[in-house]
């Protein structure tokens, strides 16, 4: 197949930043993208309803009006947030999650939860009103390896959380294990889980062998080459309970080629491709749109975009380092090749 056209995709994990960042590479996701989850790992970070809706705004003012996208606004949880805040958000039409960072987790998650299962007056808001908890899936016990943080937190926090709260609606983020693979397949469909185009390319070799590779560092961290295998299985598997979230979290160049380097991997500006280059390789292009384009919107009750994207194998080199005010931000695999080239296509 040298040519496929899909609905237009979504990105259900986003990391959009905010000032000269925010202006520098919102265009990448909505050239492909007709919505996104916007992760609200800001500094200070979005908490409450009217916070996440002047974002928006700021978020609509930098894709400017050539493109027709929207931003899914998500709220931070903090061990001060009440049920109250909870029932606004639901309410809210542009509000369509909340992001569970376990305290000092990653990046900007300082203010996150101390003690993800004694959130029960919000957990149960969540419950009842049936908006997405999105979970940062790792514990931040330094006791435990970071290589084991998501198969801990499965048995210490997501496990214990889901029986608790039967009905609670959970997005398991960024998944990189075997074991969180197995686990999103062990629960019913209120529980779903994202993947993004890095995980399923690259293992932890590609971030330490033959030097260390910043670019490469995001969070949860690579894992070896058995999780990539599952991930990949997931990502073509036919239960709808697995999507794409790119996870793109642009950080400047000084930040991450430093000697204590930033997590994240600023994907966006070749997400579908990327993807699309997954999926080719594992002869599973027919499966693609369902990932991209049809699990997410079936997971959170909203329609499947109407537009279309449309994917050509045509080789090209991965932007490159984009400037954001003073600063400079560099694509991921900027100014290698790539097989696929992505065109969205007119209404
Ligand atoms: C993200 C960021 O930079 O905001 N970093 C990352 O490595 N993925 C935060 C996150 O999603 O963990
Ligand atoms: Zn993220």
């Amino acid at each position: 197949m040298n040519e496929l056209t899909i609905r237009q995709p979504d990105d259900w994990h986003l990391h959009l930043r905010d000032g000269a960042m925010l202006d520098a590479v919102a265009g990448f996701s909505a050239r492909q993208c007709g919505r996104a989850i916007i992760m609200p790992n800001l500094v200070p970070p979005v908490t409450t309803v009217a916070e996440a809706n002047a974002y928006r705004d700021r978020v609509l003012a930098a894709v400017g009006p050539a493109h027709d996208f929207q931003p899914l606004m998500t709220l931070y949880l903090t061990d001060q947030t009440t049920a109250a805040e909870i029932e606004q958000a639901a309410n809210d039409p542009h509000i369509h999650a909340v992001k569970l960072y376990p305290a000092g987790a990653t990046t900007n998650s300082e203010n996150g939860v101390t003690d993800p299962l004694a959130i029960d007056s919000v957990l149960g808001a969540l419950e009842r009103t049936g908006l997405p908890l999105l979970v940062h899936g790792e514990v931040v016990d330094p006791a435990v390896d970071i290589f084991d943080r998501e198969a801990v937190f499965i048995e210490r926090v997501l496990s214990p959380m889901l029986e608790r709260y039967p009905e609670l609606k959970v997005v398991m983020e960024h998944i990189t294990t075997a074991q969180a693979v197995a686990f999103v397949r062990s629960q019913g469909d209120r529980l779903g889980a994202t993947i993004t185009a890095h995980h399923l390319m690259f293992n932890r070799n590609a971030m330490l062998a033959g030097g260390i590779r910043p670019h490469y560092y995001c969070l949860p961290i690579l894992k070896r080459e058995k999780h990539r295998e599952a991930l990949l299985e997931a990502a073509v598997d036919p239960s709808g309970k697995f999507f794409m979230g790119t996870d793109s979290a642009p950080h400047p160049k000084g930040a991450k080629e430093s000697a204590c380097g930033c997590a994240g991997a600023f994907t966006a500006p070749v997400a579908v491709e990327l993807y699309a280059q997954v999926f080719d390789q594992l002869g599973a292009l027919d499966r693609l749109e369902a990932f991209t384009s049809l699990n997410g919107p079936r997971f959170y009750g909203l329609p499947v975009n109407e537009r279309r994207l449309k994917l050509e194998r045509r080789s090209q080199t991965v932007p490159a380092p984009v400037s954001a005010g003073d600063d400079t931000v560099v694509p991921f695999l900027s100014g290698e090749s790539i097989d696929w080239t992505a065109t969205l296509l007119d209404e």
